[in-house]
């Protein structure tokens, strides 16, 4: 038996919800160009897009909106319980304890049909912005409820900041809230598929999901980027030689499946940063961002992927690095509810095989 470490290029199952297309250079999204829906869309219509297979109509669309702020206060419990627990304790697993309670206050927690699944989606998206807007603010012991004034990606951002995001303040997060939202099998949705394949709960899976996500490796890179970003560019450009020297990764670059060209997403959130930093009027971060990119496409043939170019921009809308991974939870968090009602609605469970390395026969000294 062969195997690829790392599954990579294994396909380990079907699904109509995205493909990576590298020939066309998208992210298909039920079809839809990914690129197309962070531009054009509102987070809302393109989670509903994932949880019910279309985009919403007008109707369809203000009663999610509705459903989605109605939903979101955590219970008492769940919040009094992150209260309790360390201060220094990491967003992501905060995030991770609150959600797992979460999941005792769910009704229909064992019902794993296909549209108490699409209802308790609904939930985990509606709670989990709730928490992520609040991780902060529930440390303080206080919490900022979620408007039905307010959009989901603009309720989350209003919850961090404290305000009423700027027009385009929220344009620039929405976009990369959107980019956040769905990316085919990575690990954490790998991760998720393979616990709801046991039928386990949807609450289950996305813990799961949240657990694999903090890896520095894959969402957690969002936060470690931002260590670039604090230097200016000759001072960034000696960072990244001195870790490239002593052969450590640069986070922000490189991906499993753009093996050898850019994460269309980056491309993206390049522009969105050139834009703001038009608008503050200092353009360091850019410059930045534009030298490493070049000495790592040099260097190394290693180009930027989302988190690189999504770092930057959330510094400058002023939410802290802790949050940073936490927020690409609150949005990917679509996309994975897709996979476990994909997975439970036809499924069967992962058991693949390992090729043994070990030793056989090996007898009992003393024994008989
Ligand atoms: C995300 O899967 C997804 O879709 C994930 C994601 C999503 O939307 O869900 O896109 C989100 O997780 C993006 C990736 C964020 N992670 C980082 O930015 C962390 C830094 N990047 C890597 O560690 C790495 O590039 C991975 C994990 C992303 C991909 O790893 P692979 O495909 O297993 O590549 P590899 O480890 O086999 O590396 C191949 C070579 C190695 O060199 P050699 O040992 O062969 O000499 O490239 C080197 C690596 O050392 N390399 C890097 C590097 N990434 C790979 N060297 C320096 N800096 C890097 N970032």
């Amino acid at each position: 038996m062969s195997y690829s470490p790392g599954l990579e290029n294994v396909p380990a199952t079907e699904s109509s919800i995205s493909t990576i297309d590298l020939e066309a250079g998208k992210i298909w999204i039920r079809g839809y160009s990914l690129e197309e829906l962070a531009m054009e869309c509102t987070y809302e219509e393109v989670a509903h897009l994932l949880i019910y297979g279309h985009l919403p109509d007008t109707r369809e669309l203000n009663e999610f909106r509705r459903k989605l702020v109605d939903e979101s206060l955590a219970p008492k419990e769940v919040l009094d319980i992150l209260g309790m627990l360390p201060k220094d304790m990491h967003p992501m697993d905060l995030l991770k304890t609150g959600i797992a309670a979460l999941s005792g206050f769910d009704p229909e927690l064992e019902n794993s049909d296909i549209e108490a699944n699409r209802r308790k989606s609904v939930r985990i998206l509606a709670k989990t912005g709730f928490l992520v807007g609040n991780l902060g603010n529930i440390r303080e012991g206080g919490f900022r409820l979620f408007r039905s004034d307010l959009g989901h990606a603009a309720n989350l951002l209003y919850a961090i900041i404290g305000r009423r995001a700027e027009s385009w303040e929220l344009k620039a997060f929405e976009t990369a809230f959107i980019l956040y939202v769905e990316h085919e099998l990575a690990a954490s949705t790998f991760a998720a598929r393979v616990i709801a394949s046991t039928m386990a709960d949807i609450y289950g899976a996305v813990v799961g999901a949240v657990a694999a996500l903090k890896g520095p490796l894959h969402g957690g890179a969002n936060e470690k980027a931002l260590e670039i970003f604090q230097y200016d560019v000759e001072g960034a450009e000696k960072f990244v030689r001195e870790r490239l020297a002593r052969k450590e990764r640069v986070m922000g670059f490189g991906h499993r499946v753009y093996r050898r060209g850019i994460d269309p997403r980056a491309e993206v959130m390049k522009n969105v940063l050139a834009e703001l930093c038009n608008r503050i009027g200092d353009d360091r971060l850019y410059r930045v961002a534009v030298r490493v990119e070049e000495l790592m496409a040099n260097e190394k043939n290693l180009y930027p992927n989302l988190d690189f170019y999504v770092a930057p921009v959330y510094k400058l809308l002023g939410i802290s690095p802790g949050l940073f991974t936490p927020i690409f939870v609150a949005s990917r968090v679509a996309g994975w509810c897709a996979h476990v009602i994909e997975q439970q609605a036809a499924n069967r469970i992962f058991r693949p095989r390992a090729i043994y390395t070990g030793p056989r026969g090996q007898k009992i000294s003393g024994r008989g």
